[in-house]
């Protein structure tokens, strides 16, 4: 695709959503951004600060399970393109409730493909061209052991937890949508991503923040899950790279080429947080509660607790396809993009602080009226 489109993000506000807005607004400046949001507990208009002054950029603060909401600002907008970030994405969360997880990410996907189909395929001013780009998850194709061969595109799906198996139905709709209508749709199935503006739920920014503040760092189980990181703005390059170059009803596996123990990446962590308190005297007044600011381990915070229900053992993807075909390489190593992630940590602790003791939550209120 090329020219300048009109673009609508879902789940814009959120961790990978709000980096790609980012990322696309200075790659392709005349394309228009169309932010649809509904700002859940995980969504937060502060990520989106610096965009938000851009003429060719709109907040729309609305849910995706509001099919009328989604029809009335395709037109409005002429939208040509939709990237899916929307979703309830914590697996925790799926385990204990469920229900978010089936509205959302399978309804809230079908009314975009509804809405989709009828500004692109059946109308009589439908754009030249359109492109609905899913963001999906290796958590779709289920877990391996140790000597399995990593995730490929024809791997089956296998999902084990609620939040995958959501994820797995909305990418079969998505596809459902490419054979029978003809929508020029792609998927991207990602492995795990860290990085600015994550929500301190996920591994790595609730033990960085735990650590800076003193408090336990939980490991569930015996901490041997594998993970395969990858730092944020490379699958947002990779989104990029999906989108302009893949095939229409393509899918494509993004990941990071870097599997990691949880226990090995929380012990990394905390000497990366014991180093960078011993270089910078001044961390020791601005975090007290740490351990690195008395002269102790990080790792003495380190306790294991009782696993995750169900919890896949090991997550790897093979991203050969997405390498050889669209020429898709992350730019970060897992040091790299890690220390990127801690100096960000360590340097925007108001945006945390905010996050955890929920008064951005006031923020939002006062600011933004309740979404459909
Ligand atoms: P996130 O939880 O940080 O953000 C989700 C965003 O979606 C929030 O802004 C939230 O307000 C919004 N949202 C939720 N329900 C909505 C609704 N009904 N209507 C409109 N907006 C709604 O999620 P994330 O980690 O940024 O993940 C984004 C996408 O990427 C998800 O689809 C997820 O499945 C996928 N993904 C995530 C990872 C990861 O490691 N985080 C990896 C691979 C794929
Ligand atoms: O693989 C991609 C997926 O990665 C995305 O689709 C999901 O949206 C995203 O949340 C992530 O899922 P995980 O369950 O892998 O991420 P999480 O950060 O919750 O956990 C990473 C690993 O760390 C996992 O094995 C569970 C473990 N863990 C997690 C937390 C929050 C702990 O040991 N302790 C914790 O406190």
């Amino acid at each position: 695709m090329s020219g300048s489109r009109k673009v609508m993000v879902t789940g814009g506000a959120g961790f990978i959503g709000a980096n790609f807005v980012r990322y696309w607004s200075e790659k392709y400046p005349t394309d228009r951004i169309v932010v649809l949001d509904a700002l859940t507990y995980a969504g937060n208009p502060a990520n989106l600060e610096s965009v938000a002054a851009g003429e060719n950029y709109r907040f729309v603060h609305d849910n995706i399970l509001d099919a009328s909401a989604i029809d009335e600002l395709m037109q409005q907008e002429q939208i040509d393109t939709i990237v899916h970030f929307a979703a309830e994405s914590h697996v925790d969360r799926s385990i204990h409730e469920p229900d978010a997880f089936i509205q959302t990410n399978v309804i809230g996907t079908n009314n975009l493909l509804m809405a989709a189909r009828k500004h692109w395929i059946d109308s009589d001013n439908a754009p030249t061209t359109h492109l609905f780009h899913h963001v999906s998850t290796d958590e779709v194709y289920g877990t391996l052991g140790p000597d399995d061969p990593a995730f490929t595109e024809q791997t089956l799906y296998a999902p084990n937890s609620p939040y995958a198996a959501s994820k797995a139905a909305s990418d079969h709709l998505v596809r459902s949508y490419h054979h029978t209508f003809g929508m020029q749709v792609t998927t991207s199935n990602c492995s795990n991503n860290y990085g600015p503006y994550q929500f301190p739920e996920k591994l790595i920014p609730l033990m960085i923040v735990n650590a800076v503040t003193g408090k336990p760092l939980p490991i569930y189980g015996d901490g041997s899950n594998i993970r395969d990181w990858l730092y944020v703005e490379d699958h947002c390059r990779g989104i990029d790279r999906v989108m302009n170059k893949g095939h229409r009803g393509a899918t494509y596996n993004l990941g990071g080429n870097n599997e990691w123990r949880n226990i090995d990446i929380v012990n990394q962590l905390c000497k990366s947080i014991d180093a960078a308190f011993a270089a910078n005297a001044h961390l020791a007044e601005q975090f007290p509660d740490a351990p690195a600011a008395k002269g102790k381990n990080t790792e003495s915070l380190v306790t294991f607790v009782k696993d995750r229900l169900g919890h896949d053992w090991r997550y790897a993807i093979d991203a050969t396809l997405a390498e050889t075909e669209l020429g898709y390489e992350p730019q970060e190593n897992f040091e790299s993009g890690f220390q990127l992630t801690l100096d960000w940590m360590l340097n925007n602790e108001a945006w945390w602080r905010a996050v955890m003791d929920g008064s951005y939550r006031d923020w939002i209120s006062k600011n933004y009226s309740a979404a459909g």
